[in-house]
């Protein structure tokens, strides 16, 4: 894990993590962004980072977390955002818990308008040269057939059942395990663990990886040693 400094604010460009399921030269780049938090007084600079991200990666397929927007004044700033993104690479995307208040549906009709698709309750395909990549989203009814198959989550709690769903990946975020970490210790953050059994970095169980992401935003923006990113999944 870099190590990273105390970081107070949200200006610098997001770290950008690879894990690599997969060597084969031809691997499906996702990369999972989750909780961006847009809220009025940050929004253009973190669709900026974000935008910026996804263009110096070279991206097959963008997966959006949950927790997109904190305040419905800022659907327009998703929709315009997954429409920039949209011109980079295809885009699904899932709610969390932020994106509730503000309405599930109206978080899903913003991506829709953007460009991208809604996968909340759904499985979405990309073809990847000779492969398929299936993406669930955390309401879905189970893995679905593909030559990969990934589970895109917001709450890294969905670990306790997914790991036994057939995916090879299951990816989360939530940043539920504070922005404070003092060490890693068997793959989890501390002292987050504590209180946040799943607060993984990267875990594999057989044929499963858990990727849970540090995340883009958060409500208090200082963080120690635990950068804002977003992560490049190799597939
Ligand atoms: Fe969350």
């Amino acid at each position: 894990m870099p190590a990273g400094p105390l970081t107070i604010g949200q200006s610098g460009a997001l770290h950008i993590r690879e894990e690599r399921l997969s060597m084969r030269k031809d691997a499906c780049r996702l990369l999972y962004v989750s909780d961006i938090h847009l809220r009025r007084t940050r929004s253009d600079n973190l669709c900026r980072q974000v935008i910026e991200s996804v263009r110096a990666s070279k991206i097959d397929l963008v997966l959006l977390g949950g927790d997109l927007v904190d305040e419905p004044a800022e659907l327009h700033k998703l929709r315009d955002l997954v429409g920039a993104l949209r011109e980079l690479a295809p885009v699904f995307a899932v709610g969390g818990n932020h994106d509730r208040p503000v309405g599930l549906n109206r978080v899903g009709d913003a991506v829709v308008q953007g460009g991208g698709e809604w996968i909340h309750a759904a499985t979405a395909r990309l073809a990847h040269g000779s492969r398929v990549i299936a993406v669930s989203g955390p309401d879905a009814p189970s893995a679905s057939a593909g030559d990969v198959r990934v589970l895109c989550a917001h709450n890294p709690r969905v670990w306790k059942t997914a790991r036994q769903q057939g995916y090879d990946l299951v990816l989360a975020g939530h940043l539920h395990g504070c922005q404070w970490v003092a060490f890693e210790f068997r793959d989890r953050l501390f002292p987050g663990a504590v209180f946040y059994p799943y607060c993984y970095l990267s875990h594999q169980d057989r044929s499963t990886r858990l990727v849970v992401s540090r995340g883009v935003s958060d409500l208090v923006p200082i963080r120690w040693r635990c950068p804002r990113e977003v992560v490049l999944c190799h597939v």
